[in-house]
């Protein structure tokens, strides 16, 4: 019986090059996002073209009854799940306040709430299945408070102490957790958190998806806890732990001010 690869946010960006990079590895994958057209024809693709079985599910992550429903099928469809990618995610940017409140609901209920839940429910199947392995994608986001992206950046905190907190707790039962902490990276994520990216095109800041993919996939080979990308990534994330909190707060607000900037 094949053994699958369930991917949130397979549809594009990241998502859909770690589905990639999992297919050309021969994993048999299951993909999860809302755009059905999308879906279909990432599948048709990987399929024509690596001869894994892929399949996909419509599925709007935030909406709780929606997970319900996958989680029920999943459950009758008796398929193994060995890997589960927790990819889907958003972003808002702007003062907290004059942002649409459904938009902010929407980024917990999908970046927070989503993901513990896929966690707590298929790292239950694994572990009766005798173990598998979890990667929840994180940020850079997720080391320190970005003013004017405060929601995203706290739910990437969450999902980075949440993540390590798992692994440490599932080790016992082979289960292993990883956490993915991209830097900015080429995707459709800025237009649609309606943030500006010229800043970072300038320099080489930006990975393609596709880079980011290739490192994730060397991380899980050796199971590592957080997964960083490139060394300049990896120092963004050192320095919050060297400056006071008040000097950082200064910094990533003006980071923050910049981005959010239309
Ligand atoms: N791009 C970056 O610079 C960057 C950096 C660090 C971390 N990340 C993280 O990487 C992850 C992927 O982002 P990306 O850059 O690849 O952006 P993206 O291209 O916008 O991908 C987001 C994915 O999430 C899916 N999604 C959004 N809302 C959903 C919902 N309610 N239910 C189900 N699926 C939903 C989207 O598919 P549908 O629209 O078809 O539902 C899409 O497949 C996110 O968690 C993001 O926070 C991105």
């Amino acid at each position: 019986m094949p053994r699958y690869a369930l991917i949130t946010g397979a549809s594009s960006g990241i998502g859909l090059a770690l589905a990639e990079a999992l297919a050309r590895r021969g994993h048999a994958l299951i993909l999860l996002a809302r755009k059905r057209d999308a879906l279909e024809s990432i599948a048709s693709e990987l399929t024509q073209r690596f001869g894994v079985d892929v399949l996909y599910r419509v599925c709007d992550l935030s909406e709780p009854l929606h997970i319900t429903g996958l989680l029920h099928e999943l459950e009758q469809s008796e398929k193994i799940i060995d890997l589960l990618v927790n990819c889907a995610g958003m972003g808002t940017s702007g003062p907290f306040l004059s942002t649409d409140w459904s938009r902010e609901q929407h980024l917990i209920e999908l970046n927070v709430l989503a993901l513990t839940r896929l966690c707590h429910a298929l790292g239950e199947h694994m572990a009766q299945q005798g173990g598998g392995q979890i990667l929840n994608v994180a940020s850079i986001a997720a080391f320190q408070p970005i003013p004017l992206m405060s929601s995203y950046a706290a739910s990437k905190a969450y999902v980075l102490h949440f993540s390590e907190g798992l692994r440490e707790e599932l080790k016992s039962r082979g289960v292993f957790v990883s956490v993915l902490c991209p830097g900015p990276t080429r995707t459709g994520f800025f237009r649609k958190a309606g943030m500006q990216t010229a800043s970072m095109e300038k320099g080489k800041a930006m990975m393609s998806a596709e880079e980011v993919a290739l490192i994730a996939m060397r991380g899980l080979a050796k199971r590592k806890a957080i997964i960083h990308c490139g060394w300049r990534n990896r120092l963004i994330t050192l320095i919050p732990r060297f400056l006071p909190r008040l000097l950082i707060r200064k910094v990533t607000a003006r980071i923050g001010r910049t981005l959010a900037s239309h």
